[in-house]
């Protein structure tokens, strides 16, 4: 079992609105108390100046969903490492199961945004996983730990300045999470993994599950010794699921 804060994200993938932004910030700040875990919202770009100035001086950390892997230039739609850091983004999810299927990218972009975000102090929340089909063909293992050997060398940095979402995309948005036990299984070859990588950094380094976590699953899944947090979306739309989620995270 390790000791190292868990870590609870929110994704709230292409969710909100200025209004609703205020309201479902306003009570998780009610009612967050002094959280045992870290916290943080992952939002769209559009909202990351409001939900930076609605979490000032509160435990919640700012994140966002996706980093360009340039620095600047004519790349229509993007936004870089360093336009999230001028607004105080901690955190950013990069190679997220949607971005891959609907954005086509490949491991090596991953890995490309991985170094953008370190390179500027933003840490990147890194997504693997399989698809039903993959599991299904035993292929469970080759996959997830091809994604993470993407990112485990990143020029000049090292491993354990990411953070590891499992996301088995079977689970996400469906209601179908994994059962603690056959989450616990991957993250531990994922830990067995980065062990072989970097075997002094390797317990430290935080291993998210993602995919319908929700209120009444969490404290299972955050029990298991290698579920050293959650990559939360639907659930963290609704303050009082976030917050119980948040609240089984010791
Ligand atoms: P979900 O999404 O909690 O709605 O399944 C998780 C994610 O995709 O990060």
């Amino acid at each position: 079992m390790t000791t190292k804060t868990k870590l609870i994200a929110g994704n709230w993938k292409m969710n909100g609105s200025l209004a609703g932004n205020a309201a479902l910030i306003e009570i998780l700040r009610e009612h967050i108390g002094r959280p045992a875990s870290e916290v943080v919202v992952c939002v769209p770009a559009p909202y990351l100046q409001q939900v930076q100035g609605l979490l000032a001086g509160s435990p919640i950390d700012l994140g966002a969903q996706d980093v360009s892997a340039e620095p600047q230039g004519a790349f229509t739609g993007e936004h870089s490492a360093a336009m999230l850091k001028d607004f105080g983004v901690r955190y950013v999810i990069v190679g997220h199961s949607e971005r891959r299927k609907y954005h086509r990218e490949t491991d090596e972009e991953v890995a490309a945004k991985t170094a953008a975000a370190l390179s500027h102090g933003i840490t990147p929340i890194v997504c693997v996983g399989e698809t039903l089909q993959q599991r299904d063909a035993g292929r469970t293992a080759e996959v997830v730990k091809r994604q993470l050997a993407a990112v485990i060398h990143v020029n000049g940095h090292c491993i354990s300045e990411i953070v590891v979402a499992y996301e088995p995309i079977w689970a996400i948005g469906t209601g179908q999470t994994a059962a603690p036990e056959q989450a616990q299984a991957v993250h531990a070859l994922l830990r067995a993994q980065l062990h072989h990588a970097a075997s002094e950094h390797a317990a430290g380094i935080r291993i998210l599950y993602g995919g319908s976590m929700n209120a009444t699953n969490a404290a299972d899944l955050l029990a298991q010794p290698d579920i050293d947090g959650g990559l939360i979306g639907g659930a963290s739309l609704v303050a009082p699921n976030f917050l119980q989620i948040i609240a089984a995270a010791r």
